[in-house]
């Protein structure tokens, strides 16, 4: 298959052991995210299948060429790679064009310049050739920084947290620019940040490092979200409400509701989380089926987009629980007012956890069973 394929990799530098046994796909066309705590490997990851590092064990292999093994090192230049790194890395001697032709070593020149106008065009950047690199904002350069990968052709771009230099504002809409020019090159794109909203918004597909550099869980956005299969995973993005239950009956009862927990067996001690936007309000205090509880309002913060809510639970077992409640609309309910919350089961996620009541980590997990069924995909 064509595309990047990572086998068996393991490294240390001296005792401090990094990758154990990694093994990823990124096939041609896709944009695949390695999103992963600080200090997980990412960056040593993408050095060893650029060939910037000596690989220790495994293989690399693009385009089913082997580039890398025990006894194989081809050079980085060797390899059909285009590479981005945080600081971009542009040469400050050279103007724009120059730094953006530098790859072409084996074109001729006219050609390598014609080239190197067209990758700065798609970029957007094709009006500031002539400039050296200081005189450029970095977002400007980040642009350039991206033609200079791709105007080789690559087989496989590597990008090490390419966005994170950016202001938010600037993040975003150079974010957006960047997937367009990857798209449209149709280059197998590995990109590492530890930003889990960045990994949602320019994967095809998503995959979660653990801290020793395994892959924890590996989906497109919509599974690694709705679907995680981790406790890590579920709580990468945000603040979680979390209730502790037993399984009786197929089912998990927690204040805000039922979920069914099929695949967990009756008696076992379980977590439950849940999203701030799986919590449910109702202000005429009460629903048809009865379920939900009743919250007390502590305080509502406008996010911009959408509302964070505060409420707390009245119930005599979980009597002043604080729970987080993310509001789409425009849902101000008044403070101090006694409203029922609720549960959309689709956003709560089942845990097992082990005899002694701890979690039970990164083993297999359980995923909640929606009670109703799912919107098609
Ligand atoms: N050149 C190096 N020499 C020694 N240790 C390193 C080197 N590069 C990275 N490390 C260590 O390896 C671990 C993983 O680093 P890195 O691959 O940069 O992780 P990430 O990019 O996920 O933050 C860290 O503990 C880091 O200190
Ligand atoms: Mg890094």
């Amino acid at each position: 298959m064509k595309g990047l394929h990572v086998v068996g990799v393991s490294h240390a530098y001296g005792d401090n052991r990094v990758l154990d046994n990694a093994s990823l796909m990124i096939p041609a066309g896709e944009v695949v995210c390695l999103l992963g705590p600080s200090g997980s490997g990412k960056t040593t990851l993408l050095r060893l299948a650029a060939g910037l590092e000596r690989l220790q064990k495994g293989r690399i292999v693009i385009d089913e060429k082997v580039v890398a093994d025990e006894d194989h090192h081809v050079p980085p230049e060797h390899r059909g790679i285009g590479l981005m790194f945080q600081d971009y890395a542009l040469f400050p001697h050279l103007n724009v064009l120059d730094n953006v032709s530098f790859g072409l070593f084996g074109q001729a020149q006219n050609q390598a310049r014609r080239r190197a106008m067209d990758m700065l065009d798609q970029v957007g950047m094709a009006h500031h050739a002539e400039n050296h690199p200081h005189m450029l904002s970095g977002g400007q350069q980040q642009r350039v920084a991206l033609a200079r990968a791709l105007a080789p052709e690559p087989k496989v771009l590597l990008l090490d947290e390419p966005f994170s230099g950016l202001d938010t504002n600037l993040r975003g809409e150079i974010r957006e620019e960047t997937l367009a020019v990857l798209k449209a090159s149709g280059v197998a794109t590995v990109m590492v940040t530890h930003d889990p909203e960045e990994a949602m918004f320019m994967a095809d597909r998503i995959k979660i490092l653990g801290h020793n550099g395994t892959i924890l869980q590996s989906g497109r956005p919509h599974e690694i979200y709705y679907h995680p299969r981790h406790e890590f995973v579920a709580k990468l993005f945000g603040m979680m409400n979390r209730f502790e239950s037993v399984v009786e009956n197929g089912h998990v009862e927690i204040p805000l509701g039922r979920i069914a927990a099929k695949s967990l067996d009756d008696g076992c001690p379980v977590e439950v989380l849940v999203r701030p936007e799986g919590v449910t309000l109702k202000s005429d205090g009460g629903e048809r089926s009865g379920a939900g509880a009743p919250v007390d309002v502590t305080s509502t913060h406008l996010l911009g987009h959408d509302n964070i809510v505060r409420v707390r639970l009245g119930g005599d077992e979980d009597n002043g629980k604080e729970l987080y409640v993310r509001v789409h609309h425009a849902f101000e309910p008044e403070l101090s007012k006694r409203i029922t919350a609720g549960l959309d089961p689709d956003y709560a996620f089942i845990f097992s956890l082990d005899e002694n009541g701890e979690e039970s980590g990164q083993k297999t997990l359980n995923e909640a069973q929606p009670t109703r069924p799912k919107a098609a995909e």
